[in-house]
């Protein structure tokens, strides 16, 4: 059974009021909220058991060691990877993407070819960039049209043995575009050797992910858009290539020996886990797990894919209102703008004298912003907890600042 309000009951931050108004979280894009359960995690390895991992013999150590353990195998089990030890802590989805890009740095010569989509977040824009510069490699780009598709035709006049990376997200986090991750994964095995790397990071809280029956190479996501702690993240890596590629961060306790003259490199996935790690917010990405998996998948997605179309339907309804992506496969987002009223932060500025949290400007997609030809838009972007009472409330605020700024 779903219960609305028994979930929103376990999120504390959800009882207050901002501006004297009941706060109604729709940035959750940016952020989720956190369930009582993974704040008690938090609370309790601190009050109990904090105690640096895989370093000590003594109780502590080994209690912090065996609870990041289990949360590692709990994430193992949530994305069905392989083996636990594909699964490698990180800080977030753009730290997972970082690491790749640099650790194929050997791999990547002049002319070779790396393919994002206009769809990315500059996290999936930057790191390649870099990596060119680096190596000489070329960045090519999946154009979409004005739904926001991706238009995939390009693949097949692109793909080549030269294409060494496809690297895209799973979904729009400025629009909630779903891309068509199977059809891109299968056009680029058939017709090159490239890598595939996954930004999971706006599909992990809204769908149910199978990493192997999605047969990417890498798939990396943040725990923090999914009910966990901040600095919290899950990069993972196909065994055979996490064996080849080198660590970007050197350090303790990922080496397996280390002298002046050579250090040899810890077994997976330690070697990609240099330095101490969070390892309080990492039990509780485990709680977060638990948490997502006692909703349920599947009443998480048609709760949110209702309260899609409901607020779809709600926004529409206000005349002169642009929704970005309209006709696209969507989850989680709706991206829209007052034609010719305002600034998208002015709209965000009065929603918030309501209550109500969205995000406004470019989203970190600059890219997709310069494709419209405009500065930002106002982002309403849903989790578990949200209702279609506090969309109605959101609809209101909006016809409010249109008539307070037309
Ligand atoms: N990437 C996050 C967002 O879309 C922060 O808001």
């Amino acid at each position: 059974m779903f219960d609305i309000q028994n979930i929103r009951s376990q999120f504390p931050i959800l009882s207050q009021t901002v501006n004297g108004k009941p706060l109604i979280y729709l940035d959750n894009g940016a952020t989720s909220q956190k369930p009582a359960s993974v704040i008690e995690s938090w609370e309790k390895y601190y009050t109990t058991i904090n105690a640096n991992v895989h370093r000590g013999i003594h109780t502590l150590s080994q209690l912090a060691t065996e609870e990041m353990e289990v949360s590692r195998r709990k994430v193992q089990k949530f994305i069905n990877a392989k083996n636990d030890f594909e699964v490698i802590f990180t800080k977030g989805t753009t730290e997972g993407l970082n690491l790749i890009a640099y650790a194929v740095t050997n791999f990547i010569k002049k002319d070779d070819e790396i393919i994002i989509s206009y769809l990315e977040h500059h996290s999936n824009i930057v790191p390649w960039q870099m990596l060119c510069e680096r190596t000489g490699a070329k960045l090519k780009v999946i154009p979409m049209d004005e739904n926001g598709i991706l238009q995939l035709d390009f693949l097949d006049q692109n793909l080549s043995e030269r294409t060494k990376i496809v690297s895209l997200n799973q979904v729009s986090n400025a629009l909630g575009v779903i891309n068509p991750i199977e059809e891109i994964i299968k056009k680029t095995r058939a017709n090159s050797d490239a890598m595939i790397v996954i930004d999971g990071a706006q599909s992990v809280p809204h769908f149910r992910i199978d990493v192997q029956k999605m047969d990417c190479d890498f798939f990396v996501f943040s725990g923090h858009k999914m009910y966990a702690p901040m600095g919290t993240g899950i990069l993972y890596g196909k065994e055979d290539i996490l064996r080849k590629i080198s660590p970007f961060h050197g350090g303790g306790e990922m080496i397996a020996t280390c002298s002046f003259e050579k250090t040899t490199y810890a077994e997976l996935p330690f070697k990609f886990e240099a330095g101490t790690p969070n390892v309080g917010g990492d039990i509780a990405l485990g709680a977060a797990v638990d948490f997502m998996e006692k909703v349920g998948h599947e009443h998480i997605q048609t709760h949110e894919n209702a309260l899609l179309e409901y607020a779809q339907k709600k926004l529409l309804e206000i005349e002169d209102l642009k929704i970005y992506g309209e006709k696209a496969h969507r989850t989680g987002v709706v991206s829209f703008n007052l034609e010719g009223v305002g600034i998208a932060s002015d709209v965000g500025m009065i929603l918030d004298k309501l209550g109500i949290a969205v995000r406004t400007g470019h989203h970190c997609t600059q890219p997709i912003m310069d494709y419209f030809n405009i500065a930002g838009t106002v982002r309403a972007s849903f989790a578990v907890y949200n209702t279609f009472e506090e969309i109605d409330v959101l609809a209101d605020g909006v016809r409010k600042a249109q008539r307070m700024l037309g």
